[in-house]
């Protein structure tokens, strides 16, 4: 029997559906909304316990980590403070890795990893806001950060935020980490650059 030539033939359709299910199967993951504004770069884990160190973590306190990776900063303040943490990530790939990396360390009751903008995510409730980003982004970021709760702790590795002195300045290997206590009116205040 044939069929009409407008009609694909069974091999035809086998071979588009294989190709479709090969090309699935070799993408890397979804797409991004957008490109990233900076870079994956893990943070070692020395660095990472320092800024948490410095943040002088207490019962209460509820940590937000700014393009979160691997989740490596939320589940270590997690893990060691036992305080709820979370982190967001415009890169899929990175929050599914983060997500299984707190399936891991056994505290997926305690830290949550969204797909986001950190442009654009709720800093809400966070006292202690931790970010490896870039000196143009934090100074972007200036304006919604002063707007925290006074007391918040602002943790940066590796970039300033122009003229806002940090409350404190540590090195490792060779890099700073800054540190900034949200004030209130005073910092209000400070030009957002
Ligand atoms: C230098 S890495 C830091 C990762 C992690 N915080 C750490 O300390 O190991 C910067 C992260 O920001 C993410 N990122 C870049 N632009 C972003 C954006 N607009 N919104 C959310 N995440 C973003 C990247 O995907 C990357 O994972």
């Amino acid at each position: 029997m044939s069929y009409p030539a407008h009609v694909p033939s069974s091999r035809l359709v086998c071979s588009l559906v294989f190709a479709a299910a090969l090309l699935a199967a070799l993408a890397p993951g979804r797409a991004l909304s957008r490109e990233l504004d900076v870079p994956y770069v893990p943070t070692p884990q020395v660095v990472v316990d320092k800024m948490l160190e410095l943040a002088e973590i207490k019962p209460g306190d509820v940590l937000l980590d700014l393009g979160s990776g691997d989740g490596r900063i939320p589940i270590t303040a997690a893990k060691t403070s036992g305080i709820t943490a979370s982190g967001v990530d415009l890169n899929p790939v990175r929050v599914k890795e983060a997500k299984e990396n707190a399936q891991k360390e056994g505290v997926t009751d305690k830290v949550e990893f969204r797909e986001e903008d950190l442009f654009e995510t709720d800093l809400g409730e966070a006292t202690v806001v931790t970010m490896f980003l870039l000196g143009s982004v934090n100074l972007k970021l200036k304006p919604r950060l002063l707007q925290l709760k006074p007391g918040t702790r602002i943790l940066s590795y590796g970039w300033s935020m122009g003229d806002w002195e940090p409350d404190r300045t540590e090195m490792v290997e060779g890099k700073p980490i800054y540190m900034w206590i949200v004030r209130g009116e005073n910092d209000r205040a400070a030009p957002a650059d």
